[in-house]
């Protein structure tokens, strides 16, 4: 089987936006390839370093919600970044030949640099972002990488980072694949982008109390004032999340709204109880997971040992290829 590695950054709590957009895909790839999914806490330390207590407790968190969400620790390997070494020592030596101007242009440095005002991202370590990324990938010779379309830059990067190792020393490096697949476009409650840092999201593990506030704040048909206006669904974000997670109401909450049958109050209470039934099962799994913390330790334990078997294999051969040992 091919390799396929994929990570996320430990910052936040995983929301619905991570459900559909990569834990739904992360679980089905397990039947094709011989995956690596990865906390990539290096990664989060870098907007994180003021206070990087919190990326342990999201990490925890995040890879009990993997689990929950069909990632098998049987099947992948889940790992910690910080706890494989050779990610860092090809990153070093990655760093040594990748000219300055190629992370000095990348689109999301420059676009980080502009939005993030809450941290300082002016340093040495966030510029080489991507170059840790294109570690992480080439010290699996991982073939597929299955990421948003706001992570292509980096992998272009990688790409040619594989490049031109291969060019300059010998081939060791696959160059890597992304895989961006077809997901349902979910927004936020606020109807932007659903993301932590606009605090617009569900959270897998909201409780349900929290999950009813959250859908009654949801906005709707911003014409429909009264009870009897009459809406209109394409423009209601609401429709869009029934649509998604309850594909078989559409109709009734189409006429609901359409002929002003049902206010938005009601249509949205009617909702959210439908969004708890099917966040159930995952809940379950997650808390579950979660009371005995122990046992994920465990898994990654199990998983940097795995990947480790990989990554000092690969370390040594690049060694090798560049006459250094
Ligand atoms: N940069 C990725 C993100 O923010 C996370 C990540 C780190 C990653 N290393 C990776 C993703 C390697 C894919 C492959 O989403």
């Amino acid at each position: 089987m091919k390799k396929l590695l994929s990570g996320m950054r430990p910052t936040g709590p995983m929301h619905l936006g991570h459900l559909l957009g990569a834990l739904t895909n992360w679980s089905k790839l397990q039947e094709k390839y011989e995956c690596f999914y990865m906390v990539a806490d290096w990664h989060a330390l870098m907007s994180e370093y003021g206070d990087p207590s919190s990326i342990r407790k999201y990490y925890i968190e995040m890879v009990a919600d993997w689990i929950a969400c069909g990632v098998d620790e049987k099947k992948s390997v889940i790992f910690v970044q910080s706890e494989v070494k050779e990610h860092l020592e090809l990153f070093a030596i990655l760093s040594d030949m990748v000219p300055l101007p190629w992370l000095e242009r990348c689109p999301t440095y420059k676009g980080q640099l502009r939005e993030v005002r809450s941290r300082d991202l002016t340093t040495y370590g966030f510029l080489g972002y991507p170059v840790l990324q294109a570690a992480d990938i080439l010290i699996y010779k991982a073939s597929v990488v299955p990421i948003g379309v706001d992570q292509m830059p980096h992998l272009e990067l990688t790409r040619e980072i594989a490049r031109r190792f291969n060019s300059m020393y010998k081939d060791v490096f696959p160059e890597p694949e992304a895989l961006l697949t077809e997901v349902p476009k979910l927004l936020g409650i606020d109807n932007r982008k659903m993301s932590k840092s606009y605090n617009n999201f569900i959270a897998l593990g909201d409780s349900e109390d929290i999950i009813r506030k959250r859908i009654a704040s949801m906005i709707t048909d911003p014409e429909r004032i009264k009870l009897t206006d009459k809406g209109h669904p394409d423009i209601c974000n609401v429709f869009s999340y029934y649509k998604i997670f309850k594909p078989d109401m559409q109709k009734d909450v189409e006429d609901w709204c359409r002929n002003a049958k049902l206010g938005c109050t009601d249509c949205k209470k009617r909702f959210a109880e439908v969004l708890i039934e099917y966040l159930k099962p995952y809940t379950k799994k997650r808390n579950s997971l979660l009371k005995d913390k122990g046992y994920i330790e465990k898994i990654l334990k199990e998983g940097a040992k795995k990947a480790s078997s990989v990554t000092s294999e690969t370390i040594a051969e690049v060694y090798k290829a560049m006459k250094m040992r």
